[in-house]
């Protein structure tokens, strides 16, 4: 349980600080594309460097859960 907490706090865009809860929290939203996460967060709107890290989230959590 530890190890699933932490890694939810987990920051995955350092440019502004957007968390692994925050993209989660956001996807189970609504936002089911990089460029909705990245109004929503903020995240990927920076450097870019977690571009590919966000766009795997979204789908890994897509695949997992269906959201509407
Ligand atoms: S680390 Fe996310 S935009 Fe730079």
């Amino acid at each position: 349980m530890e190890d699933v907490i932490s890694e939810e706090y987990r920051v995955v865009c350092f440019c502004h600080n957007v968390m692994l809860l925050d993209l989660l929290r956001a996807i189970q939203a609504g936002a089911d594309t990089l460029e909705k996460i990245k109004a929503d967060t903020c995240a990927s709107t920076g450097c870019g460097g977690c571009k590919w890290d966000v766009v795997a989230i979204i789908e890994q959590e897509l695949k997992d859960k269906k959201y509407g």
